[in-house]
């Protein structure tokens, strides 16, 4: 997955943070020509199962699978191979899995894509969950380590295990691109535009600011989901992106 010359459009993963195929429907149905990709996540999945993969692909659209694996190598790498094989390119593991589980599914499923001609999969790491903070770190998890340092030290081992990118706030961007090199991709969730509530994500940025600080993608869901005229919402996050990547071409 080639990011330079890609559109707004294609840089746009919209959350189908719901629990049925008709919902998810409607909204793949009804936003198909302004997002590039969807996001399916554990909790419509495991509602609708595969069908999902499948109504999106019939929509000609992409699919970004946020199953955030972590298990044994065998186990991780099987499952990326199985999804691969449903036509899924684009997923992400646990870091926390480690660089051996990490190498095992990238082998894998780099294999599978090959031996069934399809693209080579774009496989993302996920660092630690906005959910921990630095307390639940020391006390639960009995790490001794400035939260920031911890999550650069997982980036590095992205990419030194062959990730091609990760999932992290807009504000850590800069620094993950120093270390990782340019083309390391970098997905960004809670993203909101400056008319839109901002829920309960905390670390918020703008669509534009996310294109000017480098973030490659951009997960955007209620803002756009929940809006009373979703096509709009969309056009408006669109036309945000783009007047920044004229800005910085990326
Ligand atoms: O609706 P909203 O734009 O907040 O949706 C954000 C999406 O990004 C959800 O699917 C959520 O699970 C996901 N996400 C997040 N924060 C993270 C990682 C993923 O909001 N740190």
């Amino acid at each position: 997955m080639i990011l330079k010359n890609k559109t707004a459009r294609d840089r746009l993963v919209l959350a189908l943070d719901v629990n049925t195929m008709e919902e998810a429907q409607k909204l793949v149905t009804e936003l198909r020509d302004y997002v590039g990709v969807f996001k399916v996540g554990l909790q419509l999945y495991t509602s609708v199962g595969p069908d999902i993969i499948k109504m999106i692909q019939d929509e000609g659209r992409e699919i970004f699978f946020d199953g955030k694996f972590h298990d044994i190598p065998n186990t991780v790498a099987k499952a990326s191979a199985n999804l691969v094989k449903h036509g899924v390119s684009f997923f992400n593991v646990h870091i926390t899995g480690g660089s051996k589980m990490i190498s095992t599914c990238l082998k894998l499923s780099r294999e599978t894509a090959k031996s069934c001609g399809l693209p080579k999969p774009t496989v993302l790491g996920v660092t630690l969950l906005t959910s921990f903070g630095q307390k639940t770190l020391t006390e639960e998890l009995l790490i001794n380590r400035n939260i920031d340092d911890y999550v650069s030290q997982l980036a590095k081992v992205a990419k030194d295990s062959g990730l091609d990118g990760i999932i992290a706030s807009a504000t850590d961007v800069p620094k993950i691109k120093k270390a990782c090199g340019e083309d390391f991709i970098i997905l960004c969730p809670a993203i909101r535009p400056t008319w839109s509530v901002v829920n309960d994500q905390i670390r918020v940025v703008t669509p534009k600011d996310a294109i000017k600080t480098g973030v490659d993608y951009l997960v955007v869901g209620r803002p756009i989901t929940s809006a009373k005229d979703r096509v709009s919402a969309a056009k408006l996050v669109l036309d945000e992106m783009e007047e920044a990547l004229e800005e910085v071409p990326v």
